[in-house]
């Protein structure tokens, strides 16, 4: 584990109440410094809520976090000078073009006429915006408002950025411009917070992911490790001989009682969930038993499975609870 020291944000027990809805229960959050962090949950887990008490922009009802060393609560302007925020909602002005909004942006921030202008010039290169410069906002598709929303939260350059679902909404081509910005900014040192419902997209960019739901964390780790905990995943079978397909099957349904799938090509199988020592068993109960095997592989299971096996395992215990 880090030192404290090394933590970009450190949070403990964060809990926050909107009326009746507990949005945040004693959320915690270590993010080591100079990574991209994902931070991964259904609709209404609480992400964009913790990003803006991070961000200091709600006070939470209990708990502590630290940002880049400095308290959220006692010393907001400390976190807000090193900090950058995208939200999930682009806010830009809609009557002025993206130049004038970046311009105006530039100049808040403390650059003056000539500076101003050239970081704004610098930024619509890098998001490929130049064609539609000169349009107001109101004009433009919501890919491209967010394209310029991210731009927006670069004219400086933070320590620290919390981006909140930065490529909803985009086509394919804008996704990935938007990863490519997000891994340019980590290479260069920014520590990325990133709130993402897409699997893929954590998978590609964070280094560490943090699934959480009802306003907890539920698990923690590399997206490698996350994927070896939840232990799904498919072992492929290629029999020797095709016609041996419905005897294997019976065979290892009831060896593994885990379901087994015949898959299109005659006499491969594939069963559902194996861990890798139950797949080596397996494949020598079939070889003893007459059933030559051709080949098999074990896939690791996709992030989206094990998000689905972590909420689902997080709804059966809180039935379990309720009985
Ligand atoms: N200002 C608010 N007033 C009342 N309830 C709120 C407010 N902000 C958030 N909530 C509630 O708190 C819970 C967590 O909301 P939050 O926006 O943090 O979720 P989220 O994980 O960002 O979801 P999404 O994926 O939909 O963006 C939800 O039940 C939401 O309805
Ligand atoms: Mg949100």
């Amino acid at each position: 584990m880090e030192a404290i020291s090394d933590l970009a944000v450190h949070a403990t027990g964060l809990t926050k109440r909107f009326g009746s809805t507990l949005a945040l229960d004693g959320l915690d959050l270590a993010v080591p410094a100079g990574t991209v962090y994902g931070f991964l949950g259904p609709n209404g887990a609480g992400k964009t809520t913790t990003l803006r008490i991070l961000a200091t922009l709600l006070r939470p009802d209990a708990g502590t976090a630290r940002v880049l060393g400095h308290d959220v609560v006692r010393e907001p302007e400390a976190v807000r000078a090193r900090i950058s925020l995208t939200g999930q909602f682009a806010c830009l002005d809609e009557d002025l073009t993206a130049r004038e909004n970046l311009r105006i942006l530039a100049r808040l921030v403390g650059n003056r006429g000539r500076a101003a202008h050239a970081r704004a010039q610098e930024l619509l290169d890098a998001f490929n915006l130049a064609d539609v410069t000169d349009r107001p906002v109101k004009t433009w598709s919501g890919g491209m408002r967010r394209r310029l929303d991210l731009a927006a939260s670069l004219i400086t350059t933070p320590d620290l950025l919390f981006l909140d679902e930065p490529s909803t909404g985009l086509d394919p081509a804008s996704r990935l411009q938007v990863w490519d910005t997000v891994q340019a900014l980590a290479d260069a040192g920014t520590t990325v917070l990133l709130t993402t419902q897409y699997l893929d997209e954590a998978d590609r960019l964070a280094s560490r992911i943090a699934v959480i739901d009802h306003g907890r964390v539920i698990a923690e780790g590399t997206p490698g490790e996350l994927k070896a905990e939840t232990g799904a995943g498919h072992l492929h079978i290629q029999l020797a001989s095709p016609g041996q397909g419905e005897q294997a099957q019976a065979a290892l349904a009831h060896l593994l009682d885990l379901p087994v799938h015949p898959d299109t090509e005659p006499g491969s199988l594939s069963v559902a969930g194996p861990a890798a020592d139950q797949a080596a068993l397996a494949v020598a109960h079939l070889e003893c038993n007459g059933i030559p095997v051709a080949a098999f592989a074990l896939a690791r299971p996709s992030l989206d499975e094990v998000f689905l096996a972590l909420t689902a395992r997080i709804q059966d215990s809180s039935k379990e609870h309720a009985a």
